[in-house]
């Protein structure tokens, strides 16, 4: 589904990432871990065209490297960024329907409100409330919500869990759970090991802008070192 070679990516002329390379199938899902700045958000962002890059991203049979943001949305991944951007002015309702975007052919089940309350019945009570008045965890089923409105094929997640309560924490990685159940391809960035093993078809290890392991979950158990020198504890 999704096949990166020698992926390049710079802030001005400062350049982050260093000839990547993954893959990922239908329906599985790619959780990326490495420390602090090691460019985990910068692999998002130079897969969805926001951040300047060069090299190869095939999509379903398309390049996508020299795309704009939009049409690559419209090509079907779906991007939840870090840090939790909702319109805070606007209610819940109006942030969902801003995510809202027609089941590209071939899809199989279609995203509308229904079925986001449907997954998170505090949606629902909250629908007429300004998203800038939730709780995070509130705002976080918000932004995760308004990326299923647009029906991705390819769902790419920063950090959901980062500063929510751990009774959030567990309720956000049962709807990722969920979703990957449902069949949804994701490429997760997940801080908490724990987590991102736990939802992990496969991993991916970022150090200092390169990819330092890229593999099945048990082979990474398998290699405590790597785990130690470009995870950490966290
Ligand atoms: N807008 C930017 N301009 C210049 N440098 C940036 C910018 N955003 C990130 N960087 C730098 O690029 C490197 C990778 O950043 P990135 O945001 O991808 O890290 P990360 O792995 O997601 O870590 P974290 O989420 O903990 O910040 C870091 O050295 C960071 O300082
Ligand atoms: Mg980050």
């Amino acid at each position: 589904m999704l096949e990166v070679r020698g992926l390049n990516a710079f802030y001005g002329a400062s350049q982050v990432l260093f000839g990547l390379d993954l893959s990922l199938g239908e329906g599985r899902v790619l959780t990326l871990v490495g420390r602090n700045g090691a460019g985990r958000s910068t692999v998002a962002r130079a897969l969805v065209g926001r951040v300047t890059r060069h090299g190869s991203v095939r999509f379903m049979d398309r390049e996508l490297v020299h795309e704009r943001a939009f049409r690559i949305a419209r090509a079907g991944i779906g991007y939840v960024p870090e840090n939790r951007e909702v319109f805070g002015q606007l209610d819940v309702e109006e942030n969902l329907r801003l995510g809202q975007r027609a089941p590209l052919q071939g899809a199989t089940t279609a995203w509308d409100l229904d079925r986001c309350y449907d997954l998170f019945p505090r949606l629902r009570e909250r629908r007429q409330a300004p998203a800038g008045a939730l709780s995070g965890g509130e705002q976080q089923m918000l932004v995760l919500c308004r990326a299923l409105m647009g029906n991705p094929r390819l769902l790419i997640v920063d950090e959901p869990t980062e500063g929510l309560s751990p009774q959030m924490v567990e309720r956000v990685a049962e709807t990722l759970s969920r979703l990957k159940r449902e069949g949804l391809a994701m490429l997760l960035i997940e801080q908490k090991l724990d987590i991102a093993l736990d939802l992990a078809d496969d991993v991916l290890v970022i150090g200092h802008g390169e990819v330092r392991f890229h593999g099945s979950v048990p082979q990474l158990r398998a290699q405590p070192d790597v785990i130690d020198t470009w995870v950490g504890m966290a």
